[in-house]
């Protein structure tokens, strides 16, 4: 098989002239033959004035270079599309498949033995695995790193968890314009990724649980020092698998890896985003992620991580008390340790190694964890007949089993319009639901499950409602929270039915998610409401394709034609 310069020649009828003609190009920039007959690695370039998550991205593509070369490798830099989560409209989740694309087809374009993938903010590390496993190349993950936490009036603080919180002590009168202002300045103290265990942090946990990144990859601040040397060494590591061909991600992205990731997502307190990335990544290999299995691990797996926001602490915490590595051996036997890593070995070799911090109270033990069972529950109900989620360790305790009177939001627009009206009704017993906020309603399935308290209750004091969508939230959000139903709305699901008025159910410990309303008043609703129309701003473009094949949330929000095929059942 070709290697180096000659992997993937481009087509002019004549393979001795396309490589003549590339060389001829690359010497333009100054490459040696000895250079050239290098194996490459190629690095991808997220850095982007638009995403200061990815600040360092520079730092780490040069000590990631510095460590081929120490190796012997030639390294590649070239650019892919970069996500930021504020400054992505309509909203990140839109694009995260268009990154996913646009990574994988400069994969296979581009000769490359091996590829460093570097990311971190939300979306970009889900895109980027989902590339490389379907490209199938050698490939090294290095997250760009937490952002160090921030203080505020003698308070350790961080995004985006206490954004939210600040921003609501604010709604309600409690924080006045110019202290917000200041906290404003205070809550992303540095480049990297959000420092609480929101969809960032997750995600470079679950990473380094599929064995994709060297062991502490995930919770290194992104502005030290050791950060840089992860870089190098993911470097040299790299320029091993494009000598010897692997592991390639389909050694590594087994059954065992990603059961080891559920458990790790559960472990955490991670963000509901993640199980949507992991599903997008475990479809595109023959797996795939099994919703009521999860829900099941999620009773015998421990919240071990105390991480804002189902607990108290921020990622550097989680760093200095051992980090993933200390996190997979206090899981014990709920890990499979023969499951390879990126690094050479398998998960035995990474908690073999994993330093043990005396006085640590980050990383608990399964005597002592922070919630005795994992952080999220898949429900199903006449509301949710192929599920939703619900992050119950970030949920208050007394809302987890609730009745209450539906207030609608037929869209995120009728939401922001009316959810302050003073002539609102609303109490706080009531269940508030937002309609029209999945992958074809909003567009792109946005963060705005996070409903806010409308600021009449806030004003009296209630700090969280039971709030129902089929949209995300962000994974530093806290409260009582049923997400990603589905189907959704858009496509005729029955969130669409439901009117002010109904009563809704949610019952966490029965995994059920209803409306009380009887099933021959919801046909006649659905009869109602006609056939489903593709909206205007489907109508070009990526928005077209993005309608006509984004997949519903429990299959991972993919497109329909970038799955894996599965294995039948019969061969396991
Ligand atoms: Fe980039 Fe939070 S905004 S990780």
């Amino acid at each position: 098989m070709s290697k180096g310069l000659r992997k993937g020649l481009t087509s002019y009828g004549d393979a001795g002239f396309s490589l003549f003609l590339r060389k001829a190009f690359i010497k333009a920039a100054g490459y040696s033959d000895d250079a050239l007959d290098r194996p490459i690695v190629g690095i991808t370039n997220t850095a982007s004035d638009y995403n200061p998550c990815h600040g360092n991205a520079p730092a780490l593509i040069e000590a990631a270079k510095r460590g081929v070369m120490l190796a012997g490798g030639l390294p590649m830099v070239f650019p892919t599309i970069s996500i930021h989560e504020s400054f992505a409209h309509p909203t990140s989740m839109f694009l995260r498949n268009l990154m996913a694309m646009d990574t994988e087809e400069m994969l296979r374009a581009q000769p490359m033995d091996a590829v460093i993938v570097i990311g971190g903010c939300d979306k970009t590390l889900p895109a980027q695995i989902m590339a490389a496993a379907s490209v199938d190349l050698p490939t090294v993950v290095i997250p760009v790193g937490p952002m160090v936490v921030g203080h505020h009036k003698g308070e350790v603080l961080g995004a985006c968890t206490d954004c939210r919180r600040l921003w609501s002590a604010h709604r309600a009168g409690e924080i006045d314009e110019d202290e917000i202002e200041r906290v404003n300045g205070r809550l992303a103290p540095s480049v990297g990724t959000c420092m609480v265990m929101g969809t960032a942090s997750t995600m470079a946990c679950v990473t380094e649980a599929l064995g994709l990144s060297l062991p502490m990859s995930a919770t290194v601040p992104a502005p030290h020092a050791e950060r840089i040397r992860i870089a190098e060494s993911s470097g040299r590591r790299a320029t091993e698998m494009a000598l010897s061909g692997g592991p390639r991600p389909s050694a590594l992205l087994t059954p065992a890896a990603f059961r080891n990731a559920e458990v790790v997502l559960q472990a955490i307190g991670g963000s509901t985003n993640g199980l949507i990335h992991l599903t997008a990544i475990a479809n595109r290999t023959p797996h795939g992620i099994d919703l009521d299995a999860f829900d099941t691990l999620g009773r015998a797996v421990p919240v071990l991580v105390d991480l804002k926001p189902s607990g108290q602490h921020y990622m550097e915490h989680f760093h200095h008390a051992g980090g993933v590595p200390a996190l997979l051996r206090s899981l014990g036997s709920l890990i499979d340790l023969e499951a390879a890593t990126v690094a050479g070995g398998t998960l035995r070799d990474v908690v073999a190694a994993a330093e043990a911090v005396p006085g640590q109270t980050v990383i608990r033990s399964a005597d002592d964890p922070i919630k005795p069972v994992g952080a999220m529950a898949v429900l199903r109900g006449n509301l949710a007949p192929r599920g939703a989620l619900i992050k119950h360790s970030a949920a208050s305790p007394a809302l987890l089993q609730h009745t209450g009177r539906a207030v609608v939001f037929s869209s995120i627009a009728d939401m922001t319009t009316r959810i302050d009206d003073p002539d609102l009704d609303v109490r706080p017993d009531d269940v508030l639901v937002l309609q029209n906020g999945g992958p074809k309603g909003a567009p792109g399935m946005p963060e705005a499950g996070y409903l806010p308290i409308p600021k009449k209750l806030l004003a009296r004091g209630i700090k969280d409602m039971v709030r129902i969508s089929d949209a995300r939230m962000s994974g530093t959000a806290f409260g009582t929270i049923v997400l990603h139903i589905t189907p959704e709305s858009a496509v005729g699901g029955p969130l669409g039915l439901v009117r002010t008025g109904d009563r809704i159910r949610l019952d966490t410990a029965g995994r059920r998610i209803d409306v009380l309303v009887d099933d021959a008043e919801l046909e006649a609703r659905r009869a109602a409401l006609g056939p489903v129309q593709r909206p205007d701003w489907a109508r070009r473009g990526y928005a077209h394709l993005f309608y006509g094949s984004v997949l519903q949330a429990d299959e991972g929000c993919d497109f329909d034609f970038l799955r894996a095929e599965p294995i039948p059942d019969s061969e396991g």
